[in-house]
């Protein structure tokens, strides 16, 4: 039996413009318009889940989970700069309602890789004076949905957005500048704080609140082990695209490619270890692939063993309660996920960090940003054409773990033992 240790907790994560659809006024509403998705599907649609959140809510309860991550869409409750949609906030008060009543206890996540489109006309995050958006978003949505939420992530994956959209250019605005890569996650890091700031200023009088950064952590390693090029691009992949991004973002200690712009007092800027972890890269000359492995159907390695060795780095900065707030994997099938969620629980028992939370990536399939739906990380399964949803395999051992606080033997018998990876 795999025992969880005492307060351990096993919530589900999702984000607004991978399931609710709605087709707002949204980077990602627009990016699809122009048909960037590999398979043509569109957030727009996604699975529905703005209209099926009641149905969504009902799911989670029956499955026993009782935390919920999800983002809120900042282009929904602000569609017009400074004008904010109450209709919008009151949707999401009535849902954050129904899983208090539910028992389900949100981590609320402000940005996740969305915003209005009039912020990107404006130049998005690439330019300093636009934070105040940001922060303004925040504090409306403070004052409607601060009394019902105790747990914020302020941004999610900061790097992978910057990295993403300014640097190899594959999302929107699809910019291809080193320049407006740091410059975006500086500004980033300047929301952080003080969303940060705000969120506690604001609501510490009238409860503790909790409030942390979501960082994409991998593993790097050198492609070829005694190769100096791959050794320096490793080296320098992993300061520029994460060590230096966490010291900045938890700690304000500003060291290239951070800046501070904002004249940022250090000190501690996060109440928990926010982690999200998928796979380890194998460097070669500054490039970055992946090694021979067990893959999952994206083709990335599948490789538990770094879900410690990355909380480590974080926990090494500062000493706090570690959450992992995206785990998953893309297994079109259900074929290999209750392997991969076991492999990586397992690492997490048997060390020593004090790792509190573990929130599965996805609850339901999503719109899987470029991919589109075609790459399925749910552990409930969506059936696109009628909007339905089936719990997975997958899904009724994340059920079970959650009911037996572990894995019983019977049950790794059950929906472990026969898994495999697959190498290609
Ligand atoms: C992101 C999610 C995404 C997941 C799987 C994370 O980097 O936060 O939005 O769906 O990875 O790719």
């Amino acid at each position: 039996m795999l025992r969880f240790k005492e307060g351990f907790r096993l919530g589900v994560a999702t984000a607004s413009t991978q399931i609710e659809g709605g087709f707002v006024d949204s980077n990602w509403t627009n990016f699809c318009d122009e048909g960037h998705i590999k398979d043509n599907s569109h957030c727009g649609i996604a699975t529905d889940h703005y209209n099926r959140y009641l149905e969504d809510a009902r799911l989670l309860k029956e499955m026993g989970i009782k935390d919920y991550r999800f983002s809120l869409e900042w282009a929904r409750i602000e569609p017009e700069l400074g004008q904010f949609s109450y209709a919008a906030l009151n949707h999401y008060r009535v849902e954050l309602l129904v899983l208090k009543e539910m028992g389900i206890k949100p981590l609320l996540t402000f940005y996740h890789f969305s915003h209005p489109m009039w912020f990107e006309e404006l130049g998005g995050f690439t330019k300093k004076e636009n934070s105040i958006y940001f922060l303004e978003y925040v504090a409306e949505v403070l004052k409607v949905l601060g009394d019902l939420v105790d747990e914020y992530v302020t941004i999610n994956e900061p790097n992978v957005y910057a990295v993403q959209s300014y640097f190899f250019g594959e999302w929107p605005p699809m910019k291809k500048s080193l320049k407006l890569t740091i410059d975006v996650m500086n500004n980033l890091a300047v929301c952080h704080h003080k969303a940060y700031e705000m969120i506690h200023r604001v609501l510490d009088k009238h409860k503790e609140v909790k409030v942390g950064y979501a960082h994409h952590v991998r593993i790097f390693e050198p492609l070829e082990k005694n190769n100096p090029v791959h050794i320096i691009s490793t080296k320098l992949f992993e300061k520029a695209f994460q060590l230096e991004l966490d010291k900045a973002f938890m700690l304000a200690e500003f060291n290239f490619p951070m800046k501070n712009i904002a004249k940022t007092k250090p000190g501690i800027y996060c109440d928990f270890i926010a982690i999200n972890y998928y796979t380890r890269s194998a460097v070669g000359n500054f490039k970055d692939t992946y090694f021979e492995g067990p893959k999952n159907d994206l083709g990335w390695e599948i490789y538990p063993e770094g879900i410690i060795e990355v909380a480590k780095k974080s926990y090494e900065l500062v000493a706090m309660p570690i959450y992992i707030t995206e785990n998953g994997t893309c297994d079109n099938q259900d074929s290999f996920r209750s392997k991969y969620i076991y492999d990586h629980l397992k690492e997490i028992m048997d060390s020593a960090l004090p790792i509190e939370r573990y929130y599965h990536w996805c609850f339901v399939d999503n719109f899987e940003w470029k991919e589109g739906n075609s790459a399925r990380f749910g552990i409930v399964f969506n059936d696109y054409s009628t909007q339905t949803r089936t719990i997975k395999e997958s899904g009724h051992f994340y059920s079970q773990m959650i009911k037996d606080n572990g894995v019983t033997d019977a049950a790794y018998e059950q929906y472990v033992a026969h898994q495999s990876y697959h190498y290609d």
